[in-house]
């Protein structure tokens, strides 16, 4: 099962999830990583998930329409839209402390 390490606010955060989970759905349903994960449609329409890959990303499908939308060329500094990831394997993420615009 994948391992999820989350950097939010200087703090670490990790936990085990089942194997093809979605971090918005889990947070949606008060579990880990809520309450540190920041997120709000959790449809790729508003960009609030964004978080950047630090490792793991070689395990990710490429981004989806949404993701290329919502990112632009966040996508190549690493960003994903975590609404719109089904995660399978361990993955180390970091999520601003504040929404990029
Ligand atoms: S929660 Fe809105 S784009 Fe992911």
């Amino acid at each position: 099962m994948p391992i999820i390490t989350f950097h939010k606010g200087g703090q670490v955060y990790r936990d085990e999830v089942k194997d093809n989970t979605n971090l918005v759905v889990r947070a949606g349903i008060k579990q880990f990583p809520y309450p540190h994960l920041r997120y709000e449609c959790g449809m790729g329409k508003c960009s609030k998930c964004a978080c950047r890959v630090l490792a793991g990303a070689q395990h990710l499908p490429p981004p989806n329409w949404k993701e290329k939308k919502q990112l632009g060329e966040r996508l190549d500094a690493g960003y994903r839209l975590a609404c719109q990831l089904w995660v399978q394997h361990d993955i180390e993420l970091a999520q601003d402390e504040t929404a990029a615009a």
